[in-house]
């Protein structure tokens, strides 16, 4: 093959990668921190002017699946939010989540439950921590936590690392205000 035919692996298939290379089984309980110290490395050797991230950047939608893993099951997305764009307080079930960000600055707030969750429908929710993450900060959310993010200083490009595909799991989401508790 001429060399010329040959192309550099771009930053994010080396993270995928390195990613696989880890993951094992899948169940070890020190994964998400090793895949938080490989968003790290992503973002820190990741130029805005890198092709693939470039486009992500240009065609600033607000959701999009980068990468889908046919053998691990875990899913990249990339997510380019306007200042403002939040949402309700949610759970990802037995999912793990990792929130990265490459620019901007995102808000994520931690709750937790103070009802007995006994009675259907409802849950009474306190807020437990803030989180900022501004660019190059990366914060895995284990699984049962409850959270809601919001973009506060925009745009913000955010990626987000699911351990599994959402679609497929039962997750609820929160309304603090109303003291409910529904499945997505
Ligand atoms: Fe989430």
């Amino acid at each position: 093959m001429a060399i010329g035919a040959a192309r550099m692996r771009d930053t994010f298939e080396a993270y995928i990668d390195e990613v696989r290379s880890v993951w094992g089984d899948g169940k070890d309980g020190q994964l998400p921190f090793k895949v938080k110290a490989l968003m790290e490395k992503l973002f820190a050797s990741t130029s805005p002017q890198d092709g693939w991230m470039a486009r992500l950047i240009g065609e600033a939608k607000p959701s999009r699946e980068l990468y889908r893993d046919p053998d691990c099951g875990f899913i990249q997305m990339g997510h380019v939010h306007a200042q403002g764009h939040g949402n309700l307080p949610h759970d990802h079930g037995p999912c793990w989540v990792i929130y990265g960000s490459y620019s901007g600055v995102t808000e994520i707030t931690l709750y937790r439950r103070t009802d007995d969750g006994k009675e259907p429908g409802r849950a009474a929710l306190e807020k437990k921590a803030l989180h900022r993450l501004s660019p190059g900060v990366v914060q895995p959310y284990l699984p049962g936590d409850i959270h809601s993010t919001k973009a506060v200083e925009g745009p913000a490009v955010v990626f987000r690392f699911l351990s599994y595909d959402l679609e497929k799991i039962e997750r609820h989401r929160y309304n603090m205000e109303k003291g409910t508790i529904a499945l997505v």
